[in-house]
């Protein structure tokens, strides 16, 4: 079994997982490059080898059962166990989202795969984290998922806007990940969420004010905790977020 510590990143073709990916790899891990698209993951796969990473493609669409099931027999065949699982992939579902238009097709859709996704995966790959010494996942979610900034002053601002969908599916995730953190006390699994900020990718039309790397950068650290880090929690950059 390999000595060097093992990741995966969900959603790593582009974006804020690209740079997990990227960074994680830069620590000398070996990152399975989770995406869907076969060329989209090769040709991410082959840009992280040029810039000296041990990259290797992971076929993953977290709505898929069998995908799931079949990445994970890929990494035990390629590495043996996983110690890191970034649970990255999510769509908004499109906008406007406002809670009186919605149709109930988006807000399934957006569920299955910003939550369903997460647990799918991350229940494919538990047997394989069962197997590292230092178990870590990172749901990447966000703060317009927090309730207590969705209903404080300037929630325009610091939330972005009204998105019946795509914000209650990372309130969904913070809740899904603190039941995760309680089921597993008393293992070494620690598990987190992390909120990288507004960041400009293909999910918001490139119009956020972070780059990629920086908002991969919150991620990277909670994929990197000590033993006796936190779990259960919800962090950005500057700490804490509140639920
Ligand atoms: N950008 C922001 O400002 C911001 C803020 C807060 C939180 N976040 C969170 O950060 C994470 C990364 O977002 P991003 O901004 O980097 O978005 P992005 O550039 O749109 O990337 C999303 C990634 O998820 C993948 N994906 C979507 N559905 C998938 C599925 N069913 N199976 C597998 N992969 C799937 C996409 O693959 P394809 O290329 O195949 O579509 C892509 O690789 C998300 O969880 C997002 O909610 C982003």
């Amino acid at each position: 079994m390999s000595e060097r510590t093992i990741a995966l990143v969900t959603g790593a073709n582009k974006g804020i997982g690209y740079e997990i990916a990227a960074g994680l790899g830069a620590l000398g891990w070996r990152v399975g490059v989770g995406a869907r698209d076969d060329r989209r993951r090769q040709a991410a796969v082959e840009k992280l080898r040029e810039a000296g990473v041990d990259a290797f493609g992971v076929p993953l669409d977290v709505t898929d059962d069998a995908s799931a099931a079949a990445a994970a027999q890929l990494i035990e065949d390629q590495a043996g166990r996983l110690d890191v699982l970034v649970n990255n992939a999510a769509i908004t579902g499109g906008m406007p989202q406002e809670p009186t238009r919605v149709d109930p097709a988006t807000i399934r859709t957006v569920v299955e795969t910003n939550v369903i996704g997460v647990i799918r995966v991350t229940n494919a790959m538990l047997p394989l984290l069962r197997l590292s010494a230092s178990p870590r996942i990172v749901n990447m979610s966000s703060s317009v998922g927090s309730l207590t900034r969705q209903s404080g002053p300037g929630a325009e601002q610091t939330t972005g806007p009204v998105a019946v969908a795509y914000a209650p599916s990372k309130t969904f995730l913070n809740a899904v990940t603190l039941q995760y953190a309680r089921e597993f006390r008393g293992t070494d699994i620690l598990i987190n969420a992390a909120c990288p900020g507004y960041v400009a990718t293909d999910l918001n039309g490139f119009r956020g004010v972070r780059t990629p790397e920086q908002g991969a950068a919150i991620a990277i650290k909670l994929a990197t905790l000590p033993d006796n880090g936190p779990t259960g929690q919800f962090f950005e950059d500057a700490g804490p977020v509140p639920w």
